[in-house]
């Protein structure tokens, strides 16, 4: 491990659910393959022993993955406990105590966003915070304005080179893997721009609601839940010219060059939806407005993708749960006639499995003249033994290394884009579960239709309209 690398962990909300289904089994992993070997400080308000504390680790990985009995074992010994109030000065000199002299702490913040501030604070005042790292978990604000004041927050006691905005999408290996299929491809660059593609759409469909996750949900919706992070993310590697340098920082200026060149979201160019049923949902108004399902149109006003509508749909309660790309090809100049041709396409599924595969007209069999569209498909499963984004992510940012995290400029991007629409008071539409939404998604839908993914990745479905 490099000298820069965090020599501790420290992470508030210990007791928490994120804590409990992805933390945990990330820091076994990163024991499992020698990548944490520093003091790891849970920190949160309930007044548990370390032994209580051990224990919850424990029921975790029994839920979430398995125990490894060597690793656990590890890990037992490097986990401390302290019992805060996170708002209170005390705190800080109680975790200061268990850091023990660590000189470069990686501190995440693992806690509902109101308590950003009054952490932070609390750390700087104590000197916790003196060159350590600050991760913080997501969501970064709810609107422009809540980013940018969280933004100032941090400035005051961080460097932007010591912030590490999760967004858990980065730290997945298919959503890097575009970047690799994009740029280690030489072919992929001649077609890849507006002289080649009519209109790009990404699918994120999950075949489940809220999950206990209500009253968080009802605060959320889908639009700060799914598509100003995870799916922006998408759209900045489908979109981004390739960097000038391999860093850190040349990276990210690409990616915030792709959201500069995105107008706001227009009121018409959104459809949001609500699946029937989920205002029974525990922790959910009676009379919620907020969407489970949004379909968005986006322009892209770079010199490669101007005039080439993207088009986004992200929903609970959909029929399958798959993330896909779809970039439609424009028609060739053919003399074969238009309501023969069927479609070209590039597809890329990013879960459950990855998946590339080009669509193209061939020949249909029989004697009969009639094209088909047929895929050549290139197809893996995750590895047993493959790092969660978890894992990645917070070796990554104990490393120092901010490439996968969301920068400062980036995550203020995004809020513009979707803030008017945030702001306004825009209809809402119900939906059957297990549908594609409501019918009012046809006023945002692609030219050739929406691609509806099925599960089979292996077989193609194209649909001329949702529902
Ligand atoms: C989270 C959202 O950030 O991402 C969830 O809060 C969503 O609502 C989840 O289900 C999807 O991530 P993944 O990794 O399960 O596809």
């Amino acid at each position: 491990m490099s000298s820069s690398h965090s020599d501790a962990l420290v992470f508030y909300g210990a007791t928490g659910d994120l804590a409990f289904k992805k933390i945990f089994p990330a820091l076994q992993a990163m024991v499992r393959r020698g990548h944490l070997d520093v003091p790891v400080v849970g920190v949160a308000r309930s007044s548990w022993t370390i032994d209580q504390f051990r224990q919850r680790v424990r029921d975790s990985l029994e839920k979430h993955g398995g125990v490894d009995p060597l690793a656990f074992e590890k890990l037992s010994r490097l986990l401390r406990y302290v019992s805060v109030d996170y708002t209170d000065p005390a705190a800080c000199s109680a975790i200061h105590n268990e850091l023990k002299g660590a000189r470069r702490p990686a501190i995440y913040l693992a806690v509902p966003p109101h308590l950003f501030a009054p952490a932070i604070e609390q750390l700087a005042k104590s000197g916790c915070a003196k060159d350590a790292r600050i991760i913080i978990e997501k969501p970064f604000g709810r609107d422009f304005a809540s980013a940018k004041n969280l933004n100032r927050i941090l400035h005051e006691v961080f460097d932007e080179s010591s912030i590490f905005r999760i967004d858990h999408y980065l730290g997945k290996r298919p959503v890097n893997n575009m970047l690799v299929f994009r740029f280690a491809n030489a072919f992929v660059e001649s077609f890849w721009n507006r002289t080649y593609i009519e209109n790009v759409q990404i699918t994120m469909a999950e075949d489940f609601g809220v999950q206990g996750r209500g009253s968080f949900y009802d605060e959320t919706g889908a639009i700060r839940d799914v598509v100003q992070n995870h799916i922006f993310q998408v759209i900045s590697n489908l979109a981004m010219e390739p960097p000038a340098r391999n860093d850190s920082e040349s990276l990210r200026d690409e990616k915030v060059k792709v959201l500069k060149a995105i107008p706001p979201i227009e009121p018409n160019g959104l459809v949001r939806g609500q699946f029937r049923g989920y205002r029974d949902e525990k922790g959910v108004a009676k009379d919620s407005r907020t969407e489970t399902f949004a379909a968005l149109r986006l322009k892209i006003n770079s010199w490669r993708w101007k005039g080439v509508p993207f088009y986004v749909r992200a929903g609970k309660c959909l029929p399958v749960t798959c993330t896909e790309i779809v970039g439609r090809f424009h028609k060739p100049p053919t003399l074969i006639p238009e309501a023969v041709l069927k479609e070209n396409h590039l597809r890329l599924r990013l879960s459950p499995e990855v998946l590339i595969a080009m669509g193209m007209m061939t020949l249909a069999p029989g004697d009969k003249f009639a094209v088909e569209t047929s895929e050549m498909v290139a197809s893996s499963a995750p590895r047993a033994d493959e790092m969660e984004a978890y894992e990645r992510l917070l070796g990554a940012a104990m490393e120092g290394d901010g490439s996968l995290f969301a920068r400062e400029d980036y995550v203020e991007e995004a809020w513009r884009i979707v803030d008017p629409v945030l702001a306004k008071e825009t209809p809402i539409y119900e939906y059957e579960p297990n549908t594609w939404g409501p019918r009012e998604t046809e006023r945002v839908t692609p030219e050739g239709g929406w691609h509806n993914p099925i599960a089979d990745p292996g077989t193609l479905q194209l649909g001329r309209r949702a529902g």
